[in-house]
């Protein structure tokens, strides 16, 4: 055994989260080491890939989950599939797992699978075994709408980590552990919001950081949506009626919607997409491409079901977004020669879009987002004059509009943001020394 492997084992922060995870270890006060992906990247995508080899079923995570789907879309016809955001699913009763080529898989063992390769990641380049580890859990899990159900949510997050090879696992509510993050650039004590918005979940915690004493958590708050949610705005006011969603076709006496709104309704939460594989939605289809006014938008949804394009779907989705972070303005497009030679049949856009759209679609959950963080300082009796700093991290907080919620509230002088992808993992390090 290598001598590594005989020190102490090292204090392990794991962040699962909906999109990115990401993994660190605490090397000394206030220091950490994050794992390094194949992808050279921090953070690793909570994607699984599950693919079919003679009998048996071999799963990738991570950028490798993302090269093999692409490999074996590449080439036509090889059976995988690619499943994503498995933390939403969590707390729901009603969907305790899935079937992959003729086997069942409950959502533990697929999480469980991605937990694996996270700890193997880890212990190749710690040079030690992990066996122990810090885990983030949201304030509020996506769907979540009692104690029950987050503890139901959590109970099944400890023991994926315990198939996974885990033999005990610590959980943090994700901003308080993106607090131990923020405390470690601090020479002063301060009384912080911080606010954590990600794919799934939006959460918000009051804390006292910095100077001799350790952090005190006043308050916590969460809301189940995020970029997610953003996301399937865009789907709905953009990809879907190019895809037959305003469309309509000929009844009896008068024009009906070509294709029935629930068949949209999966495809704004894309990773459902794999569910309108099925006979009664081909049938549908095909009639509506029959009857329909504009059969070439039924077409191009049927190609984006029986090719499985949520990924690259989803991808577009996203870019479209970052750009809207960046300008005022941006083009989504997807299909094309872009997507390779299998993927061809699809062509959307070049759809225009600005930023200004894409903030009226999300509106509804910007308010959400308001209501929630006046209700925590409602609650809590603090005033906004009274927090000096406003930490926002998580890819979400990228998105102008949530950033302006607090420049609104607490003055842009005071609103910082940083480490957006990491800072949870390494919050959750510094917390398990
Ligand atoms: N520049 C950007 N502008 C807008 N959104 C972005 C940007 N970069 C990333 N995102 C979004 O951020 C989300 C992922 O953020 P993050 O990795 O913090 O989430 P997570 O930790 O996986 O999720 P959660 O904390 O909810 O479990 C995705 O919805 C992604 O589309
Ligand atoms: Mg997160």
């Amino acid at each position: 055994m290598p001598s590594a492997f005989q020190s102490a084992p090292s204090s392990i922060g794991i962040d699962f989260g909906t999109t990115n995870s990401s993994v660190a270890r605490a090397i000394a006060p206030n220091r950490v080491e994050l794992v390094r992906f194949s992808n050279d990247s921090f953070s690793s995508r909570s994607l699984l890939y599950l693919e079919k080899h003679a009998s048996r079923i071999q799963s990738f995570s991570g950028p490798e989950a993302i090269a093999q789907y692409l490999a074996a879309h590449a080439e036509g016809d090889r059976p995988g599939r690619l499943i994503q955001s498995l933390k939403s699913y969590l707390p729901s009763k009603t969907l305790s797992g899935t079937e992959v080529f003729g086997r069942r898989y409950t959502l533990e063992d697929l999480i469980s699978r991605i937990l694996k390769d996270l700890r193997l990641r880890a212990e190749k380049q710690f040079g030690q075994p992990v066996l122990h580890a810090t885990v983030g859990r949201p304030v509020r899990f996506v769907g979540a709408e009692t104690e029950e159900d987050e503890a139901y949510a959590l109970t099944r997050l400890r023991a994926a980590f315990v198939q996974a090879g885990f033999e005990s696992v610590e959980f943090e509510y994700e901003p308080v552990a993106a607090a131990y993050a923020y405390q470690a650039t601090l020479d002063r004590e301060e009384t912080i919001l911080i606010g954590d918005f990600g794919g799934g979940t939006s959460d918000f915690s009051i804390l006292q950081v910095g100077g001799a004493r350790p952090t005190k958590v006043i308050a916590t708050a969460g809301l189940g949506l995020a970029g997610d949610a953003f996301d399937a705005k865009i789907v709905r006011h953009l990809v879907s009626p190019a895809l037959g969603s305003d469309s309509q076709a000929r009844g009896l006496n008068k024009l009906l919607p070509a294709v029935p709104a629930w068949i949209y309704a999966n495809l704004e939460r894309w990773h459902y997409l794999s569910f309108l594989k099925t006979r009664n939605v081909l049938e549908i289809l095909t009639s509506a491409q029959k009857r329909g006014l504009e059969p070439e938008k039924i077409e191009a949804l049927q190609s984006v079901i029986d090719e499985d394009l949520g990924y690259p779907l989803h991808q577009a989705v996203q870019r479209t977004k970052i750009d809207l972070s960046r300008s005022e303005a941006a083009v989504f497009q997807f299909g094309g020669p872009q997507l390779g030679r299998s993927f061809s049949t699809v062509d959307i856009g070049p759809i225009p879009v600005t930023r200004a759209q894409f903030e009226d679609w999300i509106a509804p959950e910007l308010e959400q987002i308001a209501e929630t963080v006046d209700g925590l300082l409602t609650s809590t009796g603090v005033a906004a004059q009274a927090i000096d700093r406003v930490f926002l991290t998580g890819g979400t907080s990228f998105v102008p509009a949530v950033r302006a919620i607090f420049a609104s509230r607490f003055g842009e002088d005071r609103v910082v943001a940083g480490d957006e992808f990491t800072s949870v993992a390494q919050g959750l390090a510094l917390r398990s020394v």
